[in-house]
């Protein structure tokens, strides 16, 4: 079926400048696929019949894009602990033990997904825990709603509780059996997962280095450098290698397809080593306020000479919002603390384009481009009365998409559309 959203559309394009319609639409194939969009008096004919979604002046935007997120902490948010290691071990450990348990991931994963499309997020690239049930379960959610994900199972297989552990060779034939039964299928790939490496082995990260090298289109995950005591412990449980991010560099796992959570304490070696990989640090702000972890600097990251790619993301459960709205709002005010003054259509390009291609798909999602996958949030301006009176003093279209990211969340989420079809739609009061 074909259907015709329209709004104030806006994408925003790789040289830093937004495409803005203020009354333009986005047509979306039988496939899903944008098959037009423009300004609406220029609407073609072949499609002015066409069922018809009108968001007034509304934002439509491409859909938001969570470049970091832990599906089985959906529910763990906001538990307060001293710090990062003291609370994998107090909360999260025994958290995600529950997802052993087919029955529970599988109504966890239908929750997890609506919770995302609600908070006008419609791509992730998410961890699940040790257990491959728990990636089955999100895998087969996704698919479900033709989503564009890229998830994997854990690898751990030290310091923590049994009921999270694997072993090396379990590990590696439970992600290629995940990898072959769901990389590529629909708009799904699979992430090779080692959580970090604390929890795992040399041996482990031998195999999750190999599983790079040998699974084709697949993406690495991983946490790096976010937390003090956590950097202390690397050093002694790998005393051979330079640093912290010498560890992953020695089993292969930098590179272009790997992408590493918070990147909070690097030194100039281990951001030209992430440079010249093409690696990329995922900025994850409200964790790393929430946890006490530290405030990672954009600046310090994309030094000219040795730039770092960048994504970001919410991190949660041990980031407190699902909101990538709320994220970039956060990110901004730790960036001032870094002495840096991102625009709102710099965030909001980062958490669209900007992650789409440091997941690899920029080809499918993140701009409201042809033949990409209709993947669109509609955000709401007057959606609070905070924001509403906000607007009656915002005069450009950078303050609106401002205030939207410093004082929105789930409210400001009119409408979230994945691959051209609704998947959530805002109950007014
Ligand atoms: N480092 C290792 N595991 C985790 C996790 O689940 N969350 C965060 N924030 N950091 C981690
Ligand atoms: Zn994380």
């Amino acid at each position: 079926m074909t259907l015709v959203i329209k709004g104030q559309t806006l994408s925003f394009a790789p040289d830093g400048s937004v495409v803005h319609e203020t009354r333009g639409a986005v047509v979306a194939g039988d496939d899903g696929s944008i098959l037009w969009c423009g300004p609406q008096p220029l609407l073609p004919q072949a499609f002015r019949q066409a069922e018809t979604d009108d968001h007034g002046s509304m934002l439509v935007l491409p859909g938001l894009i969570d470049a970091h997120i832990h599906f089985p902490q959906y529910r763990m948010l906001a538990a307060p602990a001293k710090d990062l290691l003291d609370w994998l071990s107090r909360f999260t450990f025994p958290e995600e033990s529950r997802y052993a348990d087919a029955r529970h991931a599988d109504a966890a994963a239908q929750l997890f997904l609506n919770r995302l499309f609600s908070h006008g997020t419609t791509a992730a690239l998410a961890f699940c825990s040790v257990h491959k049930a728990c990636a089955h379960s999100l895998f087969a959610a996704a698919e479900k709603h033709g989503m564009a994900l890229v998830t994997g199972k854990t690898m751990m297989d030290r310091n923590a509780i049994p009921a999270v552990q694997d072993d090396p060779e379990s590990a590696a034939r439970d992600s290629e059996d995940l990898y072959r039964t769901w990389h590529g299928k629909g708009r799904l790939r699979y992430a090779v997962t080692p959580r970090f490496a604390i929890t795992s082995t040399d041996a482990q990260l031998r195999v999750a280095g190999e599983l790079l090298a040998t699974l084709p289109g697949a993406l690495m995950q991983t946490h790096l450098s976010e937390s003090p005591g956590e950097i202390e412990l690397v050093r002694q449980l790998f005393p051979w290698a330079k640093d912290y991010t010498d560890v992953y560099d020695r089993f292969g796992l930098l590179g272009r397809r790997s992408l590493f959570a918070h990147g909070i304490h690097l030194s100039e070696r281990e951001c030209e080593r992430l440079s010249e990989s093409g690696s990329t640090v995922v900025h994850c702000p409200t964790s790393n306020t929430f946890l006490g972890s530290g405030l990672m600097s954009m600046p310090h990251l994309s030094k000219p000479g040795r730039p770092v790619g960048i994504g970001i993301a919410t991190d949660v459960g041990g980031g407190t919002s699902y909101s990538m709205l709320a994220t970039m709002g956060e990110a901004y005010k730790v960036q001032m603390l870094a002495g840096y003054k991102p625009s709102a259509v710099e965030l909001f390009s980062l958490a669209t384009r900007g992650n789409a291609d440091r997941l690899g798909m920029g080809d499918d999602t993140g701009a409201l481009d042809l033949g990409k996958f209709a993947d669109l949030v509609v955000l709401d301006p007057m959606a609070t009365p905070v924001l509403a009176s906000r607007q009656e003093v915002s005069t450009s279209l950078e303050d609106v998409l401002f205030s939207l990211m410093m004082l929105g969340d789930d409210r400001a989420v009119a409408a979230t559309y994945v691959r051209g079809r609704r998947v959530h739609k805002r109950v007014t009061a």
